[in-house]
């Protein structure tokens, strides 16, 4: 088994180098973040840090959302990738584990964590997810995908499986009512829902200014 700081410090190198200069706000900068995040969240709950930066890092190699929609690709890859490096099996189960439950699969489909390390990378990713950069990044993958700012006319959809949630190609303002508004009322820790809390007032001072800008109705004069 090789020294834990090796190990760390290779995945580290293999992620970044995937994940370089990636378009849709899943680039390695996102994966920095999260590792930040897991691991500050990670000392207030008590968890394991090698696991929770090892599976910080992995969470998004091989996502569904880039793999024709295989939600097995991201696991396999981190398991993978894990085994080559010569980590213990506890710890690769354990990764992997976390890789294969951490997505969001649609407003009315459950994602639950089974260890406080998972917990934490789940809620750092969801983050992540809203406040001003889940804003820019949202923007970002709607392009990715071809679609419209906003429509008024597509209500958004409460989603109840994650074939749906998938296969869903709405404009990008339906996505804050289909995944990143419900985010809050879904972290895992208590840190996580405080942070949750002022990022979320902020989405919704921003979609407020977004509608009144669409309608016209926002002259301070
Ligand atoms: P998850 O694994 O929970 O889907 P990711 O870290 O892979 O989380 O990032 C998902 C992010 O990608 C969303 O928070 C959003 O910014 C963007 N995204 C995913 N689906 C859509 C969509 N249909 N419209 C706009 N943005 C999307
Ligand atoms: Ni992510």
């Amino acid at each position: 088994m090789r020294d834990r700081d090796e190990i760390l410090r290779r995945t580290e190198a293999f992620v970044r180098e995937g994940m370089h200069g990636e378009g849709t706000g899943h680039d390695w900068w996102h994966v920095d973040r999260v590792r930040r995040m897991a691991l500050r969240l990670a000392r207030e709950a008590g968890a394991d840090p090698y696991v929770t930066e090892l599976a910080a890092l992995l969470h998004d190699v091989a996502d569904h959302k880039f793999h024709g929609g295989d939600e097995s690709a991201g696991p396999r890859a981190a398991r993978a990738w894990l085994g080559e490096c010569g980590a213990d099996a506890a710890t690769v189960d354990h990764v992997s584990g976390i890789v294969a439950a951490l997505s969001y699969k649609g407003a009315g489909v459950p994602t639950p964590m089974a260890s406080t390390e998972g917990a934490v990378v789940q809620d750092a990713d969801r983050l992540d997810a809203i406040g001003a950069i889940g804003i820019a990044r949202t923007f970002a993958y709607g392009g990715s995908r071809g679609r419209p700012l906003h429509d008024p006319g597509a209500a958004p959809e409460l989603h109840d499986s994650f074939d749906r949630y998938k296969a869903s190609a709405g404009p990008t303002i339906n996505h804050f009512h289909e995944k990143l508004l419900l985010l809050r009322d879904r972290m895992n820790t208590p840190a996580a829902r405080r942070i949750a809390e002022d990022r979320h007032r902020f989405m919704q001072e921003f979609l407020d200014r977004f509608h009144r800008e669409w309608d016209g109705a926002d002259d301070p004069a």
